[in-house]
C-alpha cells in the first residue's frame, strides 16, 4: 500500500487537485523506462517523464557528476561572473545546433527559455534602430509555456482565458490541424499554404511592427501537429523577406526527438533562435538554452556602450554550475550510446504500432513523426473528461502517458527496446479498446 499524502498544503501544476485523492498517483522511484509507486509497482514510462528523459532514469554518469560538482561549487553567481563548466557546456551545445545558430544563453525552463527569446527578438531590433517592431506572432494551438510573453503567443484557451489581455499586438496564424485528413503518417502533403497567414499580417500590419514569429516545429503539448511539407520553408521565406526573426520552440523536439540534433535539421530549415530546455539534463535538474544568430548577439552587443551591459536579462541561476555538469553528462550520454540515431532508428516501427490503433473504434485521429504521437480521442459528455479517466486507467494498467484534453501522447524514451514498445502499446490498445 502507499502511504496517503495530504494535499494540505501541497498545490499541484496542471493538476485536478481536488480529484487527486480519488486515485494518488505517488511516484517514488524510477530507473530506466520504468518509474514506481512506494509500493514497488512498476510504471512503464510512456511519455519519457514530461519529453525530458530520453536516456532513460537513473544514470549514474549524470549523478556522480552533481554529486562531484556539489562539492567542487555548489554555485557562482551569474551575472559579471562565469565558471568553466557554463563555457564547455555552451561549445557542446553549439556543436549540435545548426551553424551559424552558436550563441548560447542559459535559463532554467522551457518558459524561461522562450520569454529569453522574445526579449531578445525585440533587443535586436530596437539594437538596429527598429523598435517599432514590438509585435510577435504566434499560432494557434501552440504551447510556449506558462510566462507572460510565452502565453501572449500561445494558442491554448484554456491557459490564457483567466490571465487578461496578455501582451498588445499579438497575432496569431491558424494552426495546420487538419480538421478533414485524419491518420496520416508524417508530414501532411497538404496545408504549406497556411503560412501565407503571415503574409497577411505582415499585409495588415506592416511589417515594420513585427519582431518574431515563433512556433514549434512539431506542436508537442497541444497533441503532436506535423507540419504539412514545405510549410516550415515557406514561413521562414516569409519572414527573411520581412526582416521578420524567426524562433523555433524546441523544448519538446530539441535533442534527438525527430532522429536529428534538432528540428531544424530534420526539416532542413534555420531559424534565428532555437529555444530547448527538456532533455538537456536528461530531466534530472532544471535548466533550458536560448541558441541565437550570430548577427542577433552581435547587434545587441555592439549597439551597447563599451564597458556596460549589452542585454538587461538573465536568471540567479541561469548556467548553474551543478545543472551545466548534469547537461554535460548528457549529452555525452547522447553521443556515447548514439541515442538520437537510436531515436531516428526507432522511429519507423515506433510509428507503425502507434497507427494500428486505428482500428479502435474511440480513436478519431492519429499523428505522429520521430518518436511522438499524438491519439485523438471521441470526446465524452464534456471535453477532457475521457482524456483524464483514460489517464488514470491507464496509470492503473501500469503506463504513463501524457494526456492533453482528449488526446494521449506518446514519446518514449529513446533507450526502449522494440519490445518495450511492444508492450506500451500493447497497453494502451487493451485500455482504449476497452472503452
Ligand atoms: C514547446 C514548449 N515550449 C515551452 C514549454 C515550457 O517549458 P517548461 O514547462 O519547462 O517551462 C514547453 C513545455 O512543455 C513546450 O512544450
Amino acid at each position: 500500500m502507499n502511504r496517503e499524502y495530504s494535499l494540505e498544503h501541497h498545490w499541484l501544476p496542471f493538476t485536478a487537485n481536488r480529484a487527486y485523492h480519488e486515485l494518488p498517483r505517488l511516484i517514488t522511484a524510477a530507473k530506466g523506462i520504468y518509474l514506481f509507486e512506494e509500493s514497488g509497482r512498476p510504471l512503464l514510462d510512456g511519455c519519457s517523464g514530461l519529453f525530458c528523459v530520453p536516456a532513460g532514469h537513473g544514470r549514474e554518469e549524470i549523478a556522480t557528476a552533481i554529486s562531484r560538482q556539489v562539492r567542487q561549487l555548489d554555485f557562482s553567481p551569474p551575472f559579471q561572473f562565469a565558471h568553466p563548466e557554463g563555457f564547455k557546456l555552451a561549445e557542446a551545445i553549439s556543436q549540435l545546433t545548426p551553424p551559424g545558430l552558436d550563441k548560447i544563453f542559459f535559463t532554467n525552463s522551457g518558459s524561461e527559455s522562450v520569454e529569453t527569446a522574445l526579449k531578445m527578438a525585440l533587443a535586436y531590433h530596437r539594437a538596429r534602430g527598429e523598435s517599432t517592431r514590438y509585435r510577435f506572432v504566434g499560432r494557434e494551438l501552440a504551447y510556449h509555456g506558462v510566462n507572460f510573453g510565452g502565453l501572449s503567443v500561445g494558442g491554448m484557451i484554456r491557459n490564457r482565458e483567466a490571465f487578461g489581455p496578455l501582451l498588445p499586438g499579438t497575432l496569431h496564424l491558424r494552426h495546420t490541424k487538419s480538421p478533414t485528413k485524419r491518420f496520416l503518417p508524417g508530414q501532411p502533403a497538404e496545408g504549406d499554404d497556411l503560412a501565407d497567414d503571415l503574409q497577411r499580417a505582415i499585409d495588415l500590419h506592416g511589417a515594420a511592427s513585427i519582431a518574431a514569429v515563433i512556433v514549434e516545429p512539431i506542436v508537442g503539448s497541444v497533441g503532436i501537429i506535423v507540419p504539412p511539407r514545405g510549410y516550415l520553408q515557406r514561413l521562414h521565406r516569409i519572414a527573411s523577406q520581412h526582416g521578420i526573426l524567426l524562433i523555433f520552440d524546441e523544448v519538446i523536439t530539441g535533442f534527438g526527438r525527430t532522429g536529428q540534433p534538432f528540428a531544424a535539421q530534420t526539416f532542413d530549415v534555420v531559424p534565428d533562435i532555437i529555444t530547448m530546455a527538456k532533455a538537456l539534463t536528461n530531466g534530472t535538474l532544471p535548466m533550458g538554452a536560448v541558441a541565437a544568430s550570430r548577427k542577433i548577439f552581435d547587434s545587441i552587443t555592439a549597439a551597447a556602450a563599451p564597458g556596460t551591459i549589452e542585454f538587461f536579462h538573465g536568471y540567479t541561476y541561469s548556467g548553474h554550475p551543478v545543472a551545466a555538469v548534469a547537461a554535460l553528462a548528457t549529452l555525452n550520454i547522447f553521443e556515447q550510446e548514439d541515442l538520437f540515431q537510436k531515436a531516428a532508428m526507432l522511429a519507423a516501427p515506433f510509428q507503425e504500432m502507434v497507427f494500428a490503433l486505428q482500428d479502435i473504434p474511440v480513436v478519431t485521429d492519429i499523428r505522429g513523426f520521430g518518436l511522438l504521437a499524438g491519439i485523438d480521442l471521441a470526446i465524452d459528455e464534456k471535453p477532457g473528461q475521457r482524456g483524464f479517466a483514460v489517464l488514470k486507467t491507464l496509470f492503473q494498467a501500469g503506463l504513463l502517458v501524457r494526456v492533453t484534453n482528449d488526446t494521449v501522447i506518446l514519446a518514449p524514451p529513446f533507450v526502449a527496446s522494440i519490445d518495450d514498445l511492444t508492450l506500451m502499446l500493447k497497453r494502451l490498445r487493451s485500455v482504449l479498446a476497452g472503452l
